[in-house]
């Protein structure tokens, strides 16, 4: 039987640091498994970096049956080695002002979507008796900002979830690597923000760098929890 290429699979590598940490890992010679909700963007990705290495998987990771439909088409073809948890999206306004289907969305897509993925890949690095989960939260769990509540309370929440989770997992020699990036250029700020912060900011190939150096490891070290913050501070 042909053995599978390993691949990394990477959750919202449509744009800023997702799409990065893909390019970056496509520079090194590693298959990418690219996923997000916009095909278009996948397919512009695809185009710009011309490597046989980047393949996209269209997912919205909100969608659970739809997480294990792909990951089950991924695994058929690829041995995934890694998986890095990046999808997300927030709001810059304060609780009172969000709506409940506001909230939601950020919930779903932040901490249940990443928790789907994870459930999905569990089992066949399990049975590999390999694997490395890293997830993208952010500096919010550590330092608390005005205009954040719901996407603070999605990455505290997966924060909780992925430390139980890299006690039970010890024994399968899965590693569970947390990133908490401070400020980073990306599309995910308001144009005003960016604006007048982007030269404060990382730049999200840094961080593709840093997370690559991660990837690279293969001793039983393992980075459990990383904060990244821009030499100037926070914004
Ligand atoms: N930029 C920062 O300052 C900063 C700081 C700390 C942490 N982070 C974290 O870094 C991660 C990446 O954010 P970014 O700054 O690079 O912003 P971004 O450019 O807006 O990227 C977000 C990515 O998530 C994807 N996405 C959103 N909803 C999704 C869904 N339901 N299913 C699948 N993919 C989805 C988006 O693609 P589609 O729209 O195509 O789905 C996009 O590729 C996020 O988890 C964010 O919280 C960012």
């Amino acid at each position: 039987m042909k053995e599978k290429r390993s691949a990394v699979w990477i959750t919202g590598a449509s744009s800023g640091i997702g799409k990065a940490i893909a390019l970056e890992f496509i520079r090194n010679g590693v298959d990418v498994i690219a996923s997000s909700r916009k095909v278009d963007s996948l397919k512009r990705n695809k185009d710009e970096f011309n490597n046989e290495l980047f393949h996209y998987v269209p997912l919205d990771v909100t969608k659970h049956d739809a997480v294990k439909s792909a990951a089950k088409e991924i695994f058929k073809s690829y041995d995934i080695c890694c998986l890095i948890n990046n999808a997300g999206i927030t709001t810059f306004s304060q609780a009172s002002k969000d709506s409940h289907k506001v909230v939601d969305g950020i919930i779903k897509t932040n901490l249940l979507g990443a928790i789907s993925t994870i459930q999905n890949v569990l089992p066949h690095f399990k049975k590999k008796g390999r694997g490395l989960i890293i997830n993208i939260l952010s500096i919010v769990v550590r330092k608390t900002f005005q205009n954040s509540s719901a996407y603070s309370a999605s990455k505290a929440g997966l924060l909780a979830y992925t430390n139980v989770l890299r006690e039970e997992v010890r024994t399968d020699n899965i590693k569970v690597v947390n990133i908490l990036p401070g400020a980073t250029r990306t599309p995910i700020w308001p144009a005003e923000s960016l604006s007048k912060y982007a030269n404060k900011m990382m730049s999200p190939r840094d961080i593709a760098k840093f997370i690559f150096e991660i990837y690279k490891l293969k001793s039983n070290l393992v980075p459990e929890e990383i904060v990244l913050r821009p030499l100037e501070g926070d914004i």
